[in-house]
């Protein structure tokens, strides 16, 4: 199965760091795979090597920070998942879809590098051999599937992924879109749909003059664009200080690819990938009120990987039952969108867990991998360790050398944190070691608990840095086309996730929550 997460690390200039075999499946004829680098990851920063922490102090850290717990925060918990599923459009392996010897070895190291033109969604389009199951006979709608009646609630076309034929069970329940990992949770895996959604319903408002060659290129623009805007503008600035990506998008980059041709093949930072955009995982809640028939923290984490194909088995079905269509209304907040009749009462609304150095509990024991294997926390701690990232400290300094403004965390700061991980388990020798070379993600959040839940500093800067990045190395790009503003939102500058969900689902309560209240 291809998870979440990759095994091993190619990283440009030092070649393959890994300590465990397997990494990515071979996808092309084996004459083209020589030929095609592996996913290009970078360093952005210094080498960490010498600076590793040990294992055991390692495994005291890991659950520290997986007792539970931590910050309450606002922000609306859909947002989780749509930072997993950006995070799949960022790594994603176009290679998994495109058949080698159609493609140019321009395309191909294009296939493997970070991106944010939702090849997740779209894999190498309708006419490309590989990636035509994805799409509707007529070749420009995505194809969406139908869930199974369940619990009273009738069959409903529209409501799961489009799922396979095949013989076997595998078969018929495997997502038939271009990144298995969206079919990985239930969220992750209604947030590709309402993008596939969203993508059709602007296939069918496009204007009749749009000849019938160019509609889907010029859906595929639109969509990807307002993506890119939507990431810019509502997704980043909640979980960063928004002054930093401000300054980012407005300013420019200072640390990271500075001064690349804007059409140059970008690479993904490992400070990035092992470190800063695991900020994910603190977000991730214990329990949601998932719909009106799994409330009340009904929709645990567990179920909402049990009724997905990618790591569970749709509760035995081979479709999702309709039982567990999301209620979009719970997960993000419409009244931002003036549509105070989809709110639900707050008792009823899921929040994000607050960036922190916490994770919830499920989180140390992930199924799946062997016991000792199965802290979250725990696997990012070794990760870094087996690529040598730079600690919290080298980056910080290696920042500031950049001329990025940064107030580097206090021993102090690291070891108290605000009410998040406590490092009372550990030995004195651990701790500080921990206070000198603190492992790059405990850092960066910490740097968030103490600055409200936000990323900042450090954290802030590589997010913000990578995020534009990819966006203008990206083919369809709004870093590139600066004039270009949103027009499927209240106004020319606006375009949050809302409204993405509110133009998708055709702004009706019956396909935002189908099962009502
Ligand atoms: C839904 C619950 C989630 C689970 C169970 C989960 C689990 C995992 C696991 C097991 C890994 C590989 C760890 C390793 O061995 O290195 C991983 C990697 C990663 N996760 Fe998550 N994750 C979740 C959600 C998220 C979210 C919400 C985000 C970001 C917003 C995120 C960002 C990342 C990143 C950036 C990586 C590294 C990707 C790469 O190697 O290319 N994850 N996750």
């Amino acid at each position: 199965m291809e998870r979440h997460g990759s095994e091993s690390y190619f990283v440009l200039g030092e070649g393959l760091l890994t300590e465990s075999v397997g990494g990515r499946s071979r996808t092309l004829s084996r004459a083209v795979e020589a030929a095609v680098p592996p996913f290009r990851f970078s360093r952005m920063g210094p080498n960490g090597a010498g600076r590793q922490l040990g294992e055991p102090n390692r495994k005291k850290i890991g659950a520290a920070m997986t007792v539970g717990g931590g910050g309450a925060a606002r922000m609306p918990a859909g947002f989780t998942y749509l930072g997993q599923f950006t995070d799949h459009d960022l790594t994603f392996d176009k290679t998994n879809v495109m058949l080698g010897q159609l493609v140019s070895p321009t395309e191909l190291l294009q296939a493997r590098s970070p991106s944010l033109d939702l090849d997740s969604l779209y894999g190498a389009g309708p006419t490309d051999p590989g990636s035509a199951q994805f799409y509707e006979a007529d070749g420009v709608h995505l194809k969406m599937g139908r869930t199974l009646a369940a619990e009273g609630v009738a069959a409903k076309p529209g409501f799961d992924l489009p799922r396979g034929a095949g013989t076997t069970v595998a078969a018929k329940r495997k997502a038939i879109i271009p990144d298995p990992r969206n079919d990985e949770n239930l969220v992750v895996a209604q947030t590709h749909l309402a993008f596939i959604r969203f993508h059709n319903r602007v296939v069918d408002t496009l204007p009749g003059s749009v000849p019938a060659a160019s509609r889907f290129a010029t859906a595929r623009e639109i969509v990807t664009k307002h993506y890119q805007w939507m990431l810019r503008t509502d997704y980043l600035p909640r979980i960063c200080q928004r002054s930093v990506v401000n300054s980012v998008f407005t300013s420019g980059r200072k640390a990271f690819e500075v001064g690349a041709a804007p059409t140059d093949v970008p690479t993904m930072p490992i400070e990035f990938s092992v470190a800063a955009f695991r900020l994910g995982h603190s977000m991730i809640r214990r329990a949601y009120n998932w719909n009106r028939i799994f409330d009340d923290g009904f929709g645990t984490l567990d179920l909402l990987f049990t009724f997905s194909a990618g790591s569970g088995d749709l509760g035995g079905g081979l479709r999702l039952p309709s039982s567990w269509i999301a209620d979009f209304r719970r997960l993000y907040d419409f009244k931002s969108a003036g549509r105070a009749d989809l709110a639900v009462p707050e008792g009823k609304f899921n929040r994000a867990m607050r960036i922190d150095t916490k994770l919830v509990r499920p989180l140390k024991t992930l199924p799946g991998f062997p016991a000792d294997e199965a802290n979250l926390a725990l696997r990012n701690l070794t990760r870094a360790r087996m690529v040598r990232l730079a600690t919290g400290q080298q980056m910080a300094t290696f920042l500031q050398g950049k001329g990025v403004t940064l107030t580097k965390l206090t021993r102090a700061q690291i070891r108290d944190g605000g009410n998040g991980a406590e490092l009372d388990g550990l030995t004195q020798p651990q701790r500080a070691a921990l206070l000198r070379d603190t492992p790059l993600w405990f850092y960066i959040l910490r740097e968030a608990e103490l600055n409200g839940g936000k990323l900042t500093g450090v954290g802030a800067r590589i997010v913000a840095e990578t995020f534009h990045r990819a966006m203008e190395g990206s083919q369809v790009s709004i870093v590139r086309d600066p004039t270009w503003r949103p027009s499927l939102g209240p106004s020319n500058t606006t375009f949050r996730m809302v409204d993405l969900l509110l133009f998708a689902f055709q702004g009706k309560k019956a396909l935002l929550n189908p099962l009502g209240n």
